[in-house]
């Protein structure tokens, strides 16, 4: 009964979340959200593979292919560690993951010059990881508050590279009551965007933006 009560909190959070698009686009893309609350179910070896096949067949800058990644499953040491330089806001919900990544990419070029596209690369290739991920019904929450220091030093993360983000994935799913009061309202808001005007300009730059 209880498991039946979720499943349809979980369709009802699914349908709020959907893109109110003003254009068609794809459906994965209109339905993709950041959850903080998963399944249980468990990612498999395979799973992740898969992920990361998605993002090996990215674009780069000059195929250097810069993105760099550690992960872990939920009950591991590893997991705990990459928890540990989450922060405190972070903490709260990621635990409900049941996979944590941390993303980098290697700074500069084999010439030893600065790559100064590998932020953008490893993006790029984290934009097909979400698709691939939402074909499988799989989840992504990025996370900018990761103390990076912190994992270099947890990893042991070679001179050279730099992480940048950190991750939380599962499946989609999960009970809203593993949530703080505020945070279970975030998860079934809607999502909203800026128009299209605030950020396309054609044929010349138009500022929107209030000038300072
Ligand atoms: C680079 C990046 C960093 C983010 N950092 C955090 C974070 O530290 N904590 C958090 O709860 N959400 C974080 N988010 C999630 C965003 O808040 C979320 O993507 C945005 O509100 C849009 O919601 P949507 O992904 O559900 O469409 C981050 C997203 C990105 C892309």
């Amino acid at each position: 009964m209880e498991k039946k009560e979720h499943m349809n909190q979980n369709t009802q959070l699914a349908l709020a979340k959907i893109a109110d698009n003003n254009h068609e686009i794809y459906a994965l893309l209109k339905q993709r959200y950041s959850p903080r609350i998963f399944s249980d179910k468990e990612v498999s070896e395979n799973d992740m593979n898969r992920l990361f096949e998605a993002v090996r067949w990215s674009a780069s800058s000059n195929n250097l292919q810069p993105w760099r990644f550690i992960y872990a499953h939920k009950g591991t040491e590893g997991y705990d560690n990459i928890m540990k330089c989450l922060d405190k806001f972070n903490q709260d919900w990621a635990i409900n993951a049941p996979v944590l990544l941390l993303a980098g990419y290697k700074e500069n070029k084999d010439n030893g010059d600065e790559n100064f596209h590998a932020l953008h690369d490893l993006g790029l290739s984290l934009g097909s990881m979400t698709v691939q991920a939402q074909y499988m019904d799989i989840a992504l929450h990025h996370m900018a508050g990761v103390d990076w220091k912190k994992a270099h030093e947890e990893f042991e993360v070679p001179e050279g590279y730099h992480i940048s983000t950190a991750i939380a994935l599962g499946y989609y799913g999960g009970n809203l009551d593993n949530l703080s009061d505020d945070l279970q309202k975030q998860e079934a808001a809607k999502r909203e965007r800026k128009p299209q005007s605030e950020f396309v300009f054609k044929d010349k730059w138009e500022t929107k933006e209030p000038k300072k």
